[in-house]
């Protein structure tokens, strides 16, 4: 069941946008809440600093609360990861993370990105975009130096999903 707070945020039209500066310390709280339970890998101000133009979030007009965040980074030629995706709890299942996983994907696009993958626990999630399972093997090399900060490392029951844009044009 849909609860009263994802309602009134669906009710009043959230925007999706880039991050700007002034939301990191609300986007690493919404993200430490998650890496305790592994489902994000946590990250530090130092890094959401350093990877704000990859950010999305989705602000309510209304009072400027950001309900969630995703990240789209560029990691290697035409390839790219889907990270950093958490919704508040409480505004869950009203749409935002699907908004906010088609701004990453249409950026992606925008920039030429050939391919797009996440490590997630989220599977049925994804695939509604057109995301297919992997094997890890096929991920860029360095995605494992960013892994090696999850708490759940070297015991990582996540599944690897690739989009290929090349093949879902309308997505
Ligand atoms: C996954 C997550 C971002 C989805 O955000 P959301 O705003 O609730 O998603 P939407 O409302 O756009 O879509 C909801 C649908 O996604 C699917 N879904 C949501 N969470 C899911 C999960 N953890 N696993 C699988 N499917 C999920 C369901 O099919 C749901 O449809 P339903 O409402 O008919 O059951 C959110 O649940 C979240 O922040 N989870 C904790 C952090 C996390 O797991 N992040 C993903 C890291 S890759």
């Amino acid at each position: 069941m849909k609860n009263v707070k994802s309602e009134k945020r669906k009710a009043g039209g959230l925007k999706i946008g880039k991050a700007r500066i002034g939301d990191i310390k609300k986007i690493h709280t919404i993200l430490s809440a998650y890496a305790t339970e592994g489902t994000v890998l946590p990250r530090s101000l130092s890094e959401l600093y350093d990877q704000l133009r990859d950010l999305f979030v989705s602000i309510d007009p209304a009072d400027g609360a950001i309900a969630g965040t995703c990240a789209m980074h560029i990691c290697w030629d035409r390839i790219a990861e889907i990270r950093s995706l958490a919704v508040v709890a409480d505004c869950q299942r009203a749409g935002i993370g699907t908004g906010l996983v088609n701004a990453c994907i249409q950026e992606a696009r925008q920039l030429e990105v050939e391919q797009i993958f996440v490590l997630t626990y989220a599977a049925k999630f994804f695939k509604k975009f057109g995301f297919r399972k992997v094997d890890k093997a096929v991920l860029p090399h360095k995605v494992w130096s960013d892994c090696m900060k999850c708490v759940k490392f070297p015991d990582c029951d996540e599944e690897a999903l690739l989009l290929d844009l090349t093949r879902n044009k309308q997505t």
